[in-house]
């Protein structure tokens, strides 16, 4: 029998998904528009022109998707919550029949002793705030604020553990500033001022809840963060690496646990920060309980005086990659959750970790997923060894419960441990699901050999 990396006894183990990612019913209830409605219904911004109009259909199929979660043996459920359900026009007019949907789902949840974990925003914003400037208009922070209220006015005497926002990162580069997320803007300058405006709406909610209800609240905020390993040890290319590091993890850990922006990335800002506030900084940087942080994979980098700020990629060519082209490095992991101890100190959650591959449905109902297995694996040794070196890590979601609208990718990529037949919506687990179930029942994976 193999040994097991033992994880602590009360260690949360769980699954994640999205709302626009897999609910649908995206009239249902007396929802509005999001942002995802309208980008997904633009020619040429989705793959094969899908949309999130029915997704997994899980508005209707929650009931059954509980008692799918529950065969998996899963303790814990991510979700977010839409904030068109709860606000139609993102304020004003509070939608009962939306916030009924996520007590029925919290009420499952927790018949089966599922510990829910609700994210407040996976980015699909009311449309009719987009259309006030969405995250660049600083007002849309205290929308944010009246929003996060009601809800945990809501569902605050079930849900104890809350996240704010899902990262915040890509809300503000891809939707504002590359442009291949909605709201699909193009523009660096808004790009900036939309992510102090997210940070600002963590802070001013935070705030709120804690002003409702402190008690049994664990509330924090969800980072997409990816170590960057310098190509090699020339002056050129650790400086290179530094900037990334700034760019893609400080950008947001700063603000919130140091209270201040790194002095590096706002001299790469130079006048594209004038949407950056510093009196904002005590809101934002309000104490929290935890830090959910979303690995997917590293970035290598070279100095390239041709790409923005001299930030180039290399990629590894000995490595293994998921059908994202994200490369499989599981030690990048440790060497975040370790750093993460290190510099800021929080008590820590995995929000997600996994990997799209191209899988395979057998004719007799089967989904083979060896490579997943082994990337999860992985990545959970990496974990078990950054706790063991002092990393405060509570928790682990695999993303995702099911495979889902993967945004601008559409249907074309897989990442569910339950495979999803959209010709008629049935669930199929894995081999993925049944390792991560047996993972789970034994607290803990098949230990590998230290790399
Ligand atoms: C993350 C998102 C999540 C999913 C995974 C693959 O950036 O938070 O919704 O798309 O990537």
């Amino acid at each position: 029998m193999a040994q097991r990396a033992t994880f602590p006894s009360n260690f949360v183990w769980g699954a994640a998904t999205a709302s626009y990612q897999i609910e649908g019913g995206h009239t249902d209830g007396g929802k509005g528009q999001s942002i995802w409605d309208k980008f997904s219904h633009t020619p040429g911004k989705i793959a094969n022109g899908d949309t999130g109009d029915v997704a997994c259909d899980h508005y209707h199929r929650y009931a059954d998707d509980v008692a799918l979660m529950s065969r998996m043996g899963l303790r814990s459920y991510r979700f977010s919550i839409a904030w068109p359900r709860i606000f139609p026009e993102g304020k004003g007019k509070f939608n009962r029949a939306g916030i009924e949907f996520y007590q029925r789902l919290v009420d499952r949840l927790l018949e089966h002793r599922i510990l829910p974990f609700a994210t407040l925003y996976h980015w699909d914003l009311p449309q009719a705030l987009q259309e006030k400037g969405g995250w660049a208009n600083r007002d849309v922070a205290h929308y944010f604020r009246d929003y996060a209220a009601a809800v945990y006015e809501a569902l605050g005497d079930r849900v104890h553990h809350w996240i704010t926002h899902n990262e915040p990162w890509v809300t503000a580069v891809l939707g504002y500033t590359t442009g291949v997320h909605a709201p699909g803007l193009a523009d660096p300058r808004q790009g900036v001022a939309a992510a102090h405006n997210l940070l600002l709406s963590h802070g001013e909610a935070v705030l709120a809840m804690r002003d409702i209800s402190a008690k049994g609240l664990h509330v924090g905020i969800t980072l997409n963060l990816s170590p960057a390993y310098p190509a090699s040890d020339s002056d050129q290319d650790v400086a290179a690496a530094r900037k990334a590091d700034a760019y893609q993890n400080r950008w947001f850990l700063d603000p919130v646990f140091k209270g201040r922006y790194p002095e590096d990335l706002l001299e790469m800002f130079g006048d594209l920060g004038t949407g950056i506030v510093a009196d904002d900084l005590p809101v934002i940087s309000v104490p929290i309980d935890f830090l959910g942080v979303n690995y997917y994979s590293r970035q290598i980098v070279r100095h390239d005086p041709a790409a923005p700020n001299g930030i180039g990629r290399v990629r590894e060519p000995s490595s293994e990659y998921t059908a994202m082209d994200w490369e499989v490095y599981p030690d990048g992991l440790y060497t975040l959750l370790t750093r993460l101890e290190r510099d800021y100190g929080p008590e820590l959650y995995i929000t997600e970790n996994g990997a799209a591959y191209e899988d395979i449905l057998t004719p007799d109902n089967k989904v083979h997923d060896d490579r997943r297995i082994a990337y999860l694996r992985g990545h959970l040794n990496a974990c078990h060894r950054a706790i063991r070196d002092g990393a405060k890590l509570r928790g682990y979601f695999v993303w995702s419960l099911l495979d889902n609208f993967e945004w601008a990718f559409g249907y074309t990529r897989r990442f569910g441990v339950a495979y999803v037949d959209y010709q008629d919506q049935r669930r199929i687990l894995k081999d993925s699901a049944r390792w991560y179930r047996e993972t789970i029942s034994e607290n803990g994976p098949e230990l590998e050999e230290q790399a």
